[in-house]
């Protein structure tokens, strides 16, 4: 019996995958590099210049620093904008229900994601008050596959990694829970993934197995 959960955000409790993918494909189309949801999925939990850099690869361009920060910057414009959609309705029943059993059995609960809108994205969606921690893009220095954001989140919760489940939507992130001594539970395009511990299609799975 796990006494903490450690969830991705982007793709796991909400959408933003699909406005990241607006907002990086709309990028690749001004460099005429093709992409499409196959290459996004590369892009999942992954951070945002390391996104740029495997969409610069994919289109055999090399950019000095300076052009790949203003890129990398339009990006996230758009995306913020995009963002602005959200609402607390964007969010499932399931995952506030999930969310709500969990706190309601005692444990523990933090975000570990990679992005620097994290924060954001809880607040606008009102998922902030199911939370006991958040480790995100702004307190890391390695993204996924490297386990730091979910460690710090397992330190944020007092609890060690053994005591923790990850539920993650990226084989990067599943990754990261396993280098790190996590349970990992994939979901979404994770689900089926060979390393993860367990696989659900559903979040409200996760209550069954942790
Ligand atoms: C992850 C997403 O959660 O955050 C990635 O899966 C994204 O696709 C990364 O690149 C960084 O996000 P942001 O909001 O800091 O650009
Ligand atoms: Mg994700």
């Amino acid at each position: 019996m796990k006494q903490g959960v450690i969830f991705d955000l982007d793709g796991v409790l909400i959408s933003t995958d699909e406005m990241h993918y607006k907002a990086w494909k709309s990028i690749a189309d001004e460099l005429n590099i093709p992409f499409g949801i196959k290459e996004n999925n590369l892009l999942r939990g992954v951070s945002r210049m390391a996104s740029l850099d495997i969409i610069l690869g994919l289109g055999n361009i090399s950019l000095p620093d300076e052009e790949k920060e203003a890129l990398a910057e339009r990006k996230n414009r758009r995306y913020v904008e995009l963002l602005q959609t959200l609402t607390p309705s964007s969010v499932s029943n399931e995952v506030r229900d999930t969310l709500k059993e969990l706190n309601d059995r005692g444990i523990k609960t933090a975000v570990g994601s990679s992005s620097k809108n994290a924060k954001l994205i809880l607040k606008l969606t009102d998922l902030e008050k199911y939370f006991d921690a958040v480790s995100d893009g702004t307190n890391i220095t390695h993204s996924k596959p490297d386990p730091e954001v979910f460690l710090k989140g397992a330190e944020f919760l007092g609890l060690s990694p053994g005591q923790c489940a990850v539920t993650e939507d990226a084989c990067a992130g599943i990754d990261a829970a396993n280098a790190g001594g996590f349970f990992s539970i994939g979901i979404g395009d994770a689900a089926g993934y060979e390393m993860s511990d367990a696989s659900i299609s559903s979040i409200r799975e996760l209550l069954d197995i942790i």
